[in-house]
């Protein structure tokens, strides 16, 4: 089988598709054979060295992909040959024509949703529901600013909020981004590009301010999240991207707080309820996951660069 191998960790470049030997599924792991890959940006931090935890070289990069079960190995009880899934996670990565995973990293993928929507599931959909559900306990009525709601991540999130029945107000960078977030079930859009947007926010939510917010780009945000927090407001750091200057007293007054999280960090007990979760939305219809771009397998350097580029529009999605 064909799949994205990396020798030594730098530059987009460093991925090459190779030709490798066929996988077997061992006790409890499941074989997929992969139709569609998600294109995270953790993915290119791993690649490039800059993440704290160093995959063992050579490796397959990858978390998220869909596709159908080829195989399962001893003791595997919920999955059977031919099923469809979604995958959360691999033994083996995700960028390639199969993937290992444990049994539990596997999800049923509902026949209303195509294998490209599929891969942009996992760690997007993950880390939103995470986010607002664990992290920040979000409560329906509730205002929630998705601060950086075009992506991956950000489309999600919209979702999930507004069919929890929350308050959105979501941002973009462009025109197109913005009437995607609105697509998706935002009350509200701002434009995180222009001065000053943040003031709309005592009008947009009565003067109550913002209970929840999700943020994508703390370094940039962090001290104006703070300021337009509600009583009792929590601010959760999906991602950051440097260090950010804030002033500890906007929080006093507002009894703020700022959550981090990693996905990673998911008990097995918080995973089973995710996707417990994502898999009802996905089968009600009130999660549909945006693909923005499809790309062939052999141009992942390209979808690396891309997703690192203001713009975003729903996931970046790899087909092998
Ligand atoms: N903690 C975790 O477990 C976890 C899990 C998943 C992702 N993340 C991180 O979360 C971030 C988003 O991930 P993603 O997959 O959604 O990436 P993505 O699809 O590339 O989307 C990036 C988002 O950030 C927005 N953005 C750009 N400039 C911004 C600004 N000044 N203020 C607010 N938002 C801004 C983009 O908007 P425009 O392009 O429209 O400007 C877009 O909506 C990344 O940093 C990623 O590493 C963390």
């Amino acid at each position: 089988m064909k799949a994205i191998r990396v020798h030594e960790l730098g530059d987009p470049e460093v991925m090459l598709l190779e030709d490798v030997p066929n996988l077997v599924p061992g006790r409890g792991e499941v074989l997929v054979q992969i139709q569609a890959i998600g294109v995270n940006p953790v993915d290119t931090y791993i690649r490039s060295g800059a993440y704290p935890a160093r995959p063992t070289l050579p490796y397959t990069p990858g978390l998220d992909a869909a596709g159908v079960i080829e195989a399962v190995g001893e003791g595997v009880d919920h999955r059977r040959v031919g099923e469809w899934v979604y995958v959360a996670g691999s033994l083996s990565g995700t960028y390639a024509e199969q993937s290992l995973c444990r049994e539990a990293q596997t999800h049923p993928l509902p026949e209303t949703i195509s294998f490209a929507q599929g891969a942009a599931v996992g760690v997007p959909y993950g880390a939103a529901w995470y986010a607002l559900f664990s992290r920040a306990a979000a409560r329906p009525g509730e205002f929630v600013l998705v601060h950086g709601a075009s992506g991956g991540v950000g489309t999600a999130a919209v979702q999930l909020a507004r069919a929890a029945g929350m308050r959105v107000i979501g941002t973009a960078g462009t025109e197109e981004g913005r009437k995607l977030v609105l697509e998706q079930g935002a009350h509200h859009v701002l434009d995180h590009r222009a001065a000053g947007y943040l003031e709309t926010i005592p009008a947009l939510t009565c003067e109550h301010g913002i209970d929840v917010v999700l943020e994508m780009l703390a370094n940039v945000n962090l001290g104006r999240d703070l300021k337009v927090l509600a009583m009792g407001g929590r601010i959760v750091v999906i991602g950051s991207r440097g260090t950010v200057e804030i002033d500890p007293r906007d929080t006093m007054g507002r009894n703020g707080s700022i959550l981090g999280m990693v996905l990673f960090n998911a008990t097995e007990a918080e995973s089973r309820s995710m996707h417990a979760a994502l898999g009802a939305g996905l089968e009600n219809g009130t999660l549909h996951p945006v693909v923005g771009r499809e790309l062939p397998l052999v141009e992942a350097a390209a979808a690396h660069r891309a997703v690192l580029e203001p713009g975003a529009y729903g996931k970046i999605v790899l087909v092998p």
